[in-house]
């Protein structure tokens, strides 16, 4: 069977990750989660005291990033240089300044080749919010995966454990999602060839099971 490029794109605690990573186990794809890196960029700008509006000083960030993943068991580490950031960029903080650099042009051009490269060769599982639409157009397997703005919070609430508020965790979501779907550039949204799926009623087993038939019904075809 043909190793394809599957894409998962939709807004904040649709489950993305957790689907993505255990479609790419099944599969025996690789995985990139495209959110860690504009989390990166967010992360790197802050601890510079650059700030997240600065399209330019950003872009420069971008384009310097020395980034790499290790997606070991469950865990899908992310380093910076050589250091493990994976619970660094997960922040709430970092969240909204990775929606907000990723609103600037420069800083998604500086990216694109970084995600393209990536791909090459095949068996990749990409998850976004413009992976289906700009990233990759040619994908042969697209997805756009949903859930209620409620369930959606309920599930970065148990996320993020003890502590975490669930009207705050709400009110940012909505505001994320708000930035991420009416920006200029490659704004979140369905690519019109992607299958749409509300993961709201479904457990996770039964979202994986129904991407991995449909990824392996395109891959069989010549
Ligand atoms: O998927 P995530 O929550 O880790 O993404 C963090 C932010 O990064 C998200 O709010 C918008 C931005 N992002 C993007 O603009 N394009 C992508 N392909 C992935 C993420």
């Amino acid at each position: 069977m043909r190793r394809i490029v599957v894409t998962i794109d939709g807004p904040a605690g649709a489950g993305k990750s957790t689907v993505a990573k255990n479609l790419a186990r099944r599969l025996g794809y690789r995985l990139l989660d495209t959110g860690a890196i504009y989390r990166a960029v967010a992360l790197t700008a802050q601890r510079k005291g650059v700030s997240w509006s600065d399209a330019e000083a950003v872009a420069q960030i971008a384009r310097d990033l020395d980034i790499r993943y290790n997606f070991v068991g469950d865990k899908n580490h992310v380093y910076l240089g050589d250091e493990d950031v994976s619970a660094a960029i997960r922040t709430p903080d970092v969240s909204q300044g990775a929606s907000q650099v990723s609103a600037h042009p420069p800083v998604r051009a500086a990216l694109l080749e970084i995600q393209r490269r990536v791909a090459q060769g095949g068996g990749l599982v990409v998850e976004g919010r413009d992976t289906g639409t700009v990233v990759f157009p040619q994908a042969e397997a697209k997805f756009f995966l949903t859930a209620t703005e409620e369930e959606r919070a309920r599930r970065r609430v148990a996320e993020l454990g003890a502590g975490a508020d669930y009207d705050k965790t709400l009110a940012e979501i909505r505001e994320r999602d708000q930035r991420d779907a009416s920006r200029d550039i490659a704004p979140m949204r369905p690519a019109e060839d992607a299958v749409l799926v509300d993961s709201s009623t479904q457990t996770i087993e039964q979202v994986v099971e129904s991407l991995a038939r449909t990824v392996e019904e395109r891959a069989s075809r010549s």
